[in-house]
């Protein structure tokens, strides 16, 4: 089963539009930087491993010279703050252009990486035996350029899953449920506010979930909600762990109080009132069991220092 949210077409990037999802599966043509740029801040292309591979793709729409080639990676970088993904794939496909190589091979392979790193994070992942996951969001192939993150652990532990629908853009209740389905597995959705009591009666024996950008004492920014879950499986004594490849890990974060914060529109939530939209949430370290990563599982107190040695 392949889901393809991003592909290298003859006419540019291919972006499987995920605002229109579940209900059509449409695909938007980029010819030029500044369509990615529109796609990734609309969310028609999200999850942070995809859109640092969607942005690296778009490296290649760039005129190749050194100014044009800059001005693009800025542009893309700045179009999400949070996710650190983003410009890890921007700075290194610009770094191998402008020493003469090719966008399109970098982006090639940033893509087929990031693949292999959810195999091997599923797999790993596995080894908790979980059998009735929660988590939160979308981590999986359309978060990704493989299987996911967390949900690769979900797919890759054959467990059943509980879906936080993830308020406000429901990245839960339209995505990860149209994966799920895709993959015909046993998963039921939740509203947010219900997470406690199905931690509490569901005997949820895993609560795991993606990750925007790991700093470098284990600190992690996810998706808004993440921080709660967190917070309520140390209540009900349920592992909680994240999963997420080594390029979600920021070096140049000491913690996360360094991590930025991506505030969006408030009309999100509501057209009538005002409305306060942070996109994400820190969790501390202390609240993370570990992490699963491509490497392995590193306990969350180990995690700051196994994280310089993850390559980049
Ligand atoms: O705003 P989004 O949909 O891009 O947020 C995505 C998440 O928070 C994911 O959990 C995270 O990027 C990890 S995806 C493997």
């Amino acid at each position: 089963m392949k889901i393809r949210p991003v592909a290298w077409t003859r006419d540019g990037v291919r972006i499987l539009d995920q605002t229109q999802l579940p209900q059509r599966e449409t695909y938007i043509h980029c010819t030029r930087v500044s369509q990615v740029v529109r796609a990734i801040e609309r969310l028609q292309v999200r999850g942070a491993p995809l859109i640092g591979i969607t942005a690296a793709y778009a490296m290649a729409l760039a005129r190749p010279t050194p100014t044009a080639l800059k001005k693009a990676a800025q542009s893309l970088i700045e179009a999400r703050p949070t996710a650190i993904n983003l410009s890890w794939a921007v700075k290194r496909v610009l770094e191998k252009t402008l020493n003469g190589g090719s966008a399109l091979q970098e982006a090639r392979a940033i893509h087929k990486e990031d693949a292999a790193m959810c195999e091997a994070i599923g797999r790993h992942g596995a080894a908790l035996k979980a059998k009735r996951i929660l988590t939160i969001c979308n981590s999986g192939a359309l978060a990704t350029g493989g299987i996911g993150t967390a949900f690769g652990v979900v797919l890759r532990s054959k467990a059943e899953l509980f879906a936080c629908e993830t308020r406000p853009l429901s990245q839960g209740a339209r995505l990860t449920m149209w994966e799920a389905k895709k993959w015909k597995r046993k998963a039921q959705l939740i509203v947010d506010g219900a997470a406690a009591t199905t931690m509490k009666n569901q005997n949820i024996d895993l609560v795991i979930t993606g990750a925007d950008r790991i700093a470098r004492n284990g600190d992690t920014a996810n998706k808004i909600g993440t921080l709660g879950l967190a917070l309520m499986a140390k209540e009900f004594k349920i592992p909680f762990y994240i999963a997420a490849p080594s390029t979600t890990f920021d070096p140049s974060c000491k913690t996360g109080k360094e991590i930025p914060i991506e505030e969006r529109d408030p009309t999100e939530i509501s057209p009538h009132f005002p409305a306060y939209n942070p996109a994400f949430d820190i969790t501390p370290a202390k609240l993370i069991t570990g992490f699963v990563t491509e490497k392995g599982i590193f306990p969350a107190g180990k995690v700051a220092l196994d994280a310089q040695r993850l390559p980049k």
